[in-house]
């Protein structure tokens, strides 16, 4: 089958589309998906320069390692112990962390636990960028944040991958939501019911007031003045998994970053938000399969609005 990998980890250049890679078989309580599309998300290049901690286990058993956590796809197999889904359906859904997910790929096998069914009338390259994305935002929003219609939320980088979903659920609880975002992506953050706060035009702490919530997807510059700027007995929801929350628990602030794994019920929850129209993805570019390496540095340099994603085949 075709699918992008690496040998060994590097620059985007290491990720490089082979046509005789073997499919793989389901194992017990999986399913063989082909894939119509990929997402593509920040931990991918981070595996793929070996930088997340997940790279070192994802290659315990060695290379080569199809990249891609999430994806859309038609059940093209069932494997032993499933029960709950037939050849033929078409499902959406990420890898566990600790499995090798390799969704940039025709085939994938996933446990058939990490997907929910697709609603037909939302495109599959909407579904492919969904379930990571969506998990976390829900996860950081409702389980972490546990925002409220009384709370003023302030979210870093609103307009990106995740940004985006934890904007929509923060202004569906109710909340007062402030979103930082460059010049180009207002119109965007509006459009989601938020008040634009453009960063590169402003201090954040100097045009929004202190609030109870920041979720920062953003970190390196961003998390010092958050510190300062949260209201006194705030909670703070750091996204990059790499961050070090001892300077904020130092000064005795509620903070923590999400961790996620699939779950179908809240797929289902996703999908419908999706499909009733209340919660919107958007696509920043669609790519094709053989040109993931452009994909991964188009998601490196960190200015996308939404989500990246491959086509992998058609329908
Ligand atoms: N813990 C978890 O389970 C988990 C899950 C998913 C993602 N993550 C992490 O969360 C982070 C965000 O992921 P993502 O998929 O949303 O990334 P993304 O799609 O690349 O979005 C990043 C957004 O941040 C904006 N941005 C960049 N610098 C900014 C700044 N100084 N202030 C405000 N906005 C800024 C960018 O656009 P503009 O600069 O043009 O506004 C872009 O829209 C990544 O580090 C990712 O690895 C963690």
């Amino acid at each position: 089958m075709r699918a992008a990998q690496i040998d060994r980890f590097g620059g985007p250049e290491e990720l490089h589309v082979v046509t005789d890679a073997p499919t793989p078989t389901p194992g017990q309580g999986e399913v063989l998906v082909r894939v119509l599309a990929a997402g593509v998300n920040p931990l991918d290049y981070k595996i793929r320069d070996g930088s997340s901690g997940l790279a070192a286990k994802l290659t315990a058993d060695g290379f080569p390692l199809i990249l891609g956590r999430e994806c859309c796809g038609v059940i093209e197999q069932v494997g032993p112990g499933v029960s709950d889904f037939a050849v033929g359906t078409r499902v959406f859904g990420m890898a566990p962390l600790s499995h090798r997910g390799e969704c940039y790929a025709e085939f994938v096998a996933l446990p058939a636990s990490a997907l929910a069914p697709a609603p037909a009338s939302v495109d599959p390259q909407v579904l492919a960028g969904t379930a990571l994305v969506g998990l976390t935002a829900w996860v950081a929003v409702h389980d972490l944040a546990r925002v409220t219609a009384d709370d003023t939320v302030l979210v870093h980088g609103g307009a990106g991958g995740v940004g985006q979903v934890v904007v929509q659920l923060c202004v569906a609880a109710g909340a007062r939501v402030y979103a930082t975002a460059s010049t180009a992506k207002r119109s965007r953050i509006e459009e989601m019911g938020a008040i634009h706060v453009d960063y590169t035009q402003a201090d954040f702490t100097q045009v929004t007031p202190r609030p109870d919530v920041i979720i920062d997807g953003v970190y390196f510059s961003t998390y010092e003045p958050s510190m300062d700027h949260l209201a006194e007995g705030g909670r703070l929801v750091i996204l990059p998994s790499l961050a070090d929350l001892e300077p904020a628990r130092a000064r005795g602030i509620n903070v923590a970053v999400p961790t996620i794994s699939p779950d179908r019920e809240r797929l289902a929850a996703l999908a419908t938000e999706l499909e009733q129209g209340r919660l919107t993805i958007a696509l920043d570019r669609v790519f094709p399969l053989t040109e993931a390496a452009a994909a991964h540095r188009l998601v490196e340099e960190g200015h996308t609005q939404g989500k990246v994603v491959l086509e992998v085949a058609n329908d």
